[in-house]
């Protein structure tokens, strides 16, 4: 007796990043999965950020007498005790409607943090609320000096102690997935469409019920489309409101933002400041030395702007290479697994950031979803150092680092 165990219930929890994707995407309609899971064009910035990693491979050393290695690090000035940390996800509401307090909650239970979002589906006073300790806010730099720093003083007051401009979204990509199953009203509803949705029917509950899927600031600003989104009902409140936000979010949009915008905002902004969205050795070093900020973060918006822009690890270091001694560099862009984390800290990132991984354990479970990813990562990593015979993550360098086929 005792060799089987019959329980109700899901099953066995899941092992790792890809299978949290696919409990995530049976749990949401496909109106909310192409948001999450899309990427620009044929998706492959998207795909190499993935599979680009898989180009390097581990150093092993053996008998090394290291039992324990050391995860923590600093970022921002923030001690955290593993280097990854969320990216900022807009509407998050749409993977689930405790969208971005649980995502916080969950990072700062893992000792890490939360880079909120300026699309975010919740206010950043409400964010900061809900959580125990100060977390970082992400900047779109949009719709003029005044609105942008109105923002900028509100994060300050409410608490958020780093600012991250993100300048990599001059226009919004070319994400098809999402077009097809657009919110642009009215929302077409075939037969197909309405069972899809019964299908779906917790979300919809959630999404009727909670009417977190706008981005909440931007919908603040979109006062007539507001109005006429309080008046229409049920799901169709819920749509209008997410497609209000995103009309006021494309009439904001700064396709013409310059260094001098983004110096104005280094001004405004005391704390430490990083510039996201970079992928060329020029712009990091200008961003550090002319424009005094102190860091960037590698990023290609996860495959959503450009398609065919680099892969971020390939991108990493060149960058790493010009700034490196002198500023932090972070990567984000398809860490998946503890040995992905490994590689980017190996090529010189002081930390990574993870965005789907984290909305796949939210979508799933709201959360403790979000927690349990962050320790799937982190347990993937303490094993793979482990297995690899380093004692920490401050002691990663490209000598731990083999192409794949060369022997
Ligand atoms: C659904 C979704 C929404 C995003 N929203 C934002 C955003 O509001 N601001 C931002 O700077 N980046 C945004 N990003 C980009 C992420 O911050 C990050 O760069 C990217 O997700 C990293 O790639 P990964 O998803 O492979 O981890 C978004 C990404 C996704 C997937």
């Amino acid at each position: 007796m005792g060799a089987f165990r019959f329980r109700l219930g899901t099953g066995v929890p899941p092992f790792n990043v890809a299978e949290w994707r696919e409990r995530a995407r049976r749990r949401l309609p496909e109106v909310a999965w192409s948001y999450i899971d899309g990427g620009a064009d044929d998706r492959l910035t998207l795909s190499e950020n993935v599979s680009s990693f898989r180009r390097w491979r581990l150093r092993m050393r053996s008998a090394t007498g290291v039992n324990a290695p050391d995860l923590a690090t600093s970022v921002a000035g923030t001690e955290i005790s593993l280097p990854l940390a969320l990216a900022p996800i807009g509407a998050a509401g749409l993977a689930h409607w405790t969208a971005e307090p649980a995502a916080a909650r969950a990072a700062e239970s893992c000792g890490t943090r939360l880079v909120l979002s300026t699309a975010s589906s919740y206010r950043l006073e409400e964010v900061a609320e809900a959580t125990q300790e100060n977390h970082w806010f992400q900047l779109y730099p949009m719709g003029g000096r005044e609105r942008i720093g109105l923002l900028i003083d509100r994060a300050r007051a409410a608490g958020y102690t780093a600012l991250f401009v993100t300048v990599d979204v001059p226009a919004v990509g070319n994400r098809e997935g999402e077009r097809r199953w657009n919110f642009t009203l009215p929302w077409t509803v075939t037969p197909r469409r309405a069972l899809h949705m019964l299908r779906h029917w917790q979300w919809v509950y959630e999404a009727l019920r909670h009417k977190r899927i706008a981005a909440i600031h931007f919908l603040d600003e979109a006062e007539a489309a507001a109005e006429a989104a309080a008046k229409a009902s049920g799901l169709g409140a819920g749509m209008a409101q997410a497609e209000a936000s995103k009309e006021a979010l494309l009439k904001l949009l700064q396709s013409d933002l310059s260094w001098d915008d983004v110096r104005w905002m280094r001004e405004r902004w005391k704390g430490p400041l990083y510039i996201k969205g970079i992928l060329d050795p020029d712009d990091a070093a200008f961003a550090v030395d002319d424009i005094g900020a102190d860091g960037v973060v590698v990023s290609n918006h996860g495959g959503r702007q450009l398609d065919r822009s680099l892969a971020t690890i390939d991108a990493l270091p060149a960058i790493v290479g010009r700034i490196g001694e002198r500023a932090e560099v972070f990567l984000d862009g398809g860490i998946r697994r503890g040995t992905d984390v490994i590689t980017a800290l190996a090529l010189g990132a002081k930390a990574v950031f993870v965005g789907r991984p984290f909305l796949y354990g939210l979508a799933a479970e709201g959360e403790s979803g979000v927690r349990a990813v962050i320790e799937t990562l982190r347990e993937e990593l303490r094993r793979d150092l482990l297995l690899m015979g380093c004692p920490s993550v401050s002691a990663l360098d490209r000598s731990w680092l083999i192409p794949a086929g060369v022997r």
